[in-house]
């Protein structure tokens, strides 16, 4: 009896495709994402669809039995995601902090997954290992880091700086707390970080274990920049009452104004102190790279760690973050497990030997993120991202300077490349708490209609209780003439609220 099983000699699998269908379909593919994005200016930023169309579009079947062609699929699909995303990468969308993203980091999307590298092991993809170990050298490069450091890619801000937490919090604690866990000390870990800061850490102090109750809100001055003072105080504060402060994170460009905590300062009260020295950079940290960035930023290169995204001020597609630690034992110590199934037989080497990814964070299979911010770094160089980020900064001081030159807008605040501003009418000073009312409501409102509007999209920020339209420069396309256009259609978009909901009098 055959042991063969039948029908695989010649295997024919319906995932396949021969060298001849990948060419046709990818040919078609590429020419309609080149049509789109020279389109991308003249397109709405959105159509602003409701769930309803969206699902509708992709229609609301089962699971289908049975196979489509995967050049009908390809061209169908792409006719409704260039028709009806969202485009970040459209030159007016200043919203968040989402780049336009290098089209070359499209086609590096498309290499990586044709290679399909499994970054975990190095022996499972030599090359790919090595050029993310280069481009977290490189990173470190370009933001004034030591490029000794260790690093590794993962999918966002958020793990970056989880991911540094959670070596922080081995790195500094007493015990093994990897193994003991934290109940296995009675005093309480501290971290400390302004009130500012993303709500990663709040997720980090939850997934770890340490508790949300043990993040200690430190004030921000008018500057919206941590309280260096009131920080020092309550660091003191938890010593004397028997906590374990263990870590002080600064922000470089916080994410509601871009404001840049005083890193020096913040670096020194770590060293004081011996904690750890966390920056997170996932937006502002590119922007050490200018020469003319400020002591305050450049001194992200005195931290213990970083996190940067490249896919936001690098416009590396989404998704594409970095941790970087100051010691590279740091993060096998925080993550090295050996399991028996994996050989960690070191290849023979002249050098260093070769990471093991999955030793030094939390995934174990591991896309090829490296490739694209890697393309990127060599394609433009440090001086065509310093040029490009430096551009970002200026559009958006002259978004400051049209919003103060407005009779109707009220500038607010500019650092890095956000800005933020008010729509403010005539009759409206914005000095008492009754207009400041209306004033939040309108710009609430406002923000809505200008967000499903398609011509620019911005976003918001509260600051000291007020709502202000905030936007953020992370975006190559992005050109002066976008930006001179834009109070008009701000104004345009407020006066009509304003008509509409303007309260009587008396
Ligand atoms: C300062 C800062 N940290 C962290 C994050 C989270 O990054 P991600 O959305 O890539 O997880 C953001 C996002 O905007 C941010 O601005």
């Amino acid at each position: 009896m055959s042991s063969k099983p039948q029908g695989t000699d010649t295997r024919i699998a319906p995932a396949n495709l021969d060298a001849e269908e990948f060419r046709t379909a990818g040919h078609r593919l590429v020419d309609s994402l080149a049509d789109f994005f020279s389109s991308l200016p003249e397109r709405p930023i959105t159509r602003a669809d409701s769930p309803q169309v969206a699902r509708e579009l992709i229609g609301t079947e089962g699971l289908p039995e049975h196979g489509t062609d995967a050049g009908a699929l390809l061209d169908e699909v792409t006719r409704i995601l260039t028709a009806h995303s969202l485009h970040n990468g459209h030159p007016r969308f200043l919203g968040y902090i989402t780049s336009s993203a290098a089209p070359l980091g499209a086609l590096a999307d498309l290499l990586a997954a044709s290679i399909n590298a499994n970054v975990v092991k190095w022996d499972l993809s030599p090359i790919a290992s090595e050029i993310e170990a280069q481009t977290v050298r490189w990173l470190a490069e370009l933001t004034g880091f030591p490029t000794d450091c260790g690093g590794l890619m993962v999918s966002g801000g958020n793990l970056a700086n989880i991911i540094a937490f959670m070596t922080a919090r081995t790195a500094q604690a007493a015990w093994d707390v990897r193994a003991r866990g934290l109940h296995a000390e009675p005093r309480q870990l501290t971290v400390y970080a302004s009130k500012q800061t993303h709500t990663w850490i709040e997720k980090a102090a939850d997934v770890t274990g340490i508790g949300t109750d043990a993040i200690r809100w430190i004030d921000t001055d008018t500057d919206q920049r941590i309280d260096i003072d009131a920080l020092e105080r309550c660091v003191d504060a938890d010593v004397a009452a028997g906590c374990l402060p263990f870590m002080i994170v600064g922000t470089a460009g916080n994410v509601s104004t871009g404001a840049v905590d005083s890193l020096p300062d913040i670096a020194a009260v770590c060293a004081k102190r011996s904690l750890w020295f966390h920056v997170d950079g996932a937006y502002g940290a590119p922007a050490a790279a200018l020469p003319e960035a400020s002591p305050e930023l450049k001194a992200l290169a005195l931290a213990d760690s970083i996190a940067l995204d490249p896919h936001k001020w690098l416009y590396a597609p989404i998704e594409a973050a970095c941790v970087l630690v100051r010691n590279p034992e740091t993060l096998p110590n925080a993550f090295c497990f050996q399991p028996e199934y994996y050989s960690v037989e070191a290849i023979a080497s002249d050098g260093a030997p070769g990471n093991n990814y999955y030793e030094l964070g939390l995934q174990n299979t591991r896309g090829f993120r490296a490739l694209k911010v890697w393309l990127g770094l060599r394609h433009v160089g440090r001086s065509g991202y310093v040029q490009m980020i430096r551009d970002d900064i200026a559009l958006a001081q002259q978004i400051y300077r049209l919003a103060e030159a407005h009779p109707e807008l009220e500038a607010c605040t500019q650092h890095l490349s956000i800005t933020t501003f008010r729509y403010r009418p005539a009759g409206y000073s914005g000095r008492n708490a009754t207009d400041d009312d209306y004033l939040n409501k309108l710009n609430r409102q406002l923000l809505t209609k200008l967000q499903t509007g398609g011509d620019i999209y911005v976003s918001n920020a509260i600051i000291g209780g007020r709502y202000y339209l905030r936007t953020c420069v992370v975006n190559f396309r992005t050109t002066a003439a976008d930006i001179e256009a834009l109070p008009e259609i701000v104004v345009a978009a407020g006066r009509h609220l304003d008509s509409r909901l303007r309260p009587t009098r008396p």
